[in-house]
């Protein structure tokens, strides 16, 4: 048997006090070599383990922020969202490797995570932009059973589990520029992408994918692409602190479990409302709704059930926006 990194890490940064060499033998079925071989690689890996002979070996303290699929893993704290989990130093675009684990039949919760991104995929047609060792780049495969038209809630479930997971990792508010883009003392610290993919039949939703990119430890505007570095920032600029990006991870996945369990209740947004609508940037402010048929202003209300912003126009009328772009007055300095 393979002895697995990933399960040594995570035995050491669940144990309080020191864990024997042949507890993990035991464990894992192991040689004693082949647990020292795993405690040698994590120490070059900048895992600070002490090994006191006769009590065994302690996690001191890991890397401040190391993306692996072992940190990822020993960090893992929810039920099903990333218990599989795919962790890509580079790749093209995690939404597009999730939509093909989608086709191979992985299941519900498949995360695939990645440092870098050469092809990141943003609203629109737009690219985005992911630098080395900044931002959480994710996405999370899911196989719902319910009807399609519900499928574009899920984008407004997964911005409330990342506004309240960078909220307790960070301790500073961030809001929700409707529907999904995470925003910091008015920047963009997130940007969301979801995509479905329908059963042949077209009846029924094979899976949806929900990927995220958070600018975590960006130090500087200058790591942006210039088309977006007057609205784009990053935790780190904002707080002045560096995150560990797997940590953020569990806190962002833990939050979508239980939202999206509340979701799931009632299949429309009435368990959620209030939560998302207190984090709604958009809320009583005014926004020219870039409508197909035809822009118009008005000031947003809230949110219906199904997610809609609610405008109300200069005549009096309320508008449900479903889609399309809604830019917001006073929002990322931009009027
Ligand atoms: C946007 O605001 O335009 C959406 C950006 C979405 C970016 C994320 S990063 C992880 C996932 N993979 C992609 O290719 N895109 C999303």
């Amino acid at each position: 048997m393979k002895t697995d990194k990933s399960d040594i890490l995570t035995l050491l940064r669940n144990s309080e006090d020191y864990l024997s060499g042949q507890q993990l033998c035991d464990r894992f079925g192991v040689t004693r070599t082949a647990v020292w071989k795993v405690i040698k690689q994590l120490k070059e890996e900048g895992y600070r383990i002490e090994s006191v002979s006769g009590r065994g070996y302690r996690l001191v303290e890991g890397p401040a922020d190391r993306m692996s699929a072992s940190e990822i893993a020993s960090r893992r704290q929810t039920e099903w969202a990333g218990r599989k989990l795919y962790y890509l130093d580079a790749t093209g675009s995690t939404n597009t490797d999730a939509k093909r684990l989608g086709e191979e039949g992985e299941p519900h919760g498949t995360v695939v995570v990645a440092d870098v991104q050469t092809a990141g995929k943003g609203r629109r047609g737009r690219s985005w932009q992911t630098l080395p060792g900044t931002a959480l780049s994710f996405t999370l495969l899911l196989r719902p059973d319910f009807a399609p038209d519900k499928a574009s809630m899920i984008t407004l479930v997964m911005a409330l589990s990342v506004a309240e997971a960078v909220e307790e990792v960070s301790g500073t508010s961030a809001g929700i520029k409707w529907p999904n883009d995470i925003v910091m003392n008015r920047k963009k610290i997130c940007g969301m992408l979801t995509e479905m993919t329908m059963t042949p039949e077209m009846d029924e939703i094979q899976y949806v994918v929900v990927g995220a990119g958070i600018n975590v430890n960006n130090a500087s505007a200058e790591e942006f692409q210039e088309e977006v570095r007057s609205v784009a920032t990053s935790l780190r600029m904002e707080t002045g602190r560096q995150y560990n990006r797997a940590a953020l991870l569990n806190q962002t996945l833990m939050r979508f479990e239980d939202n999206y369990a509340t979701f799931l209740k009632t299949l429309d947004l009435s368990g959620l409302r209030e939560r998302y609508e207190k984090h709604l940037l958009n809320q009583g402010s005014q926004v020219r709704v870039l409508d197909p048929a035809g822009e118009y202003v008005g000031v947003a209300e809230g949110i219906d059930l199904k997610g809609e912003l609610i405008v109300v126009r200069e005549n009096g009328e309320k508008t449900p926006v479903y889609a399309g772009e809604v830019s917001v007055r006073g929002l990322y300095g931009y009027v």
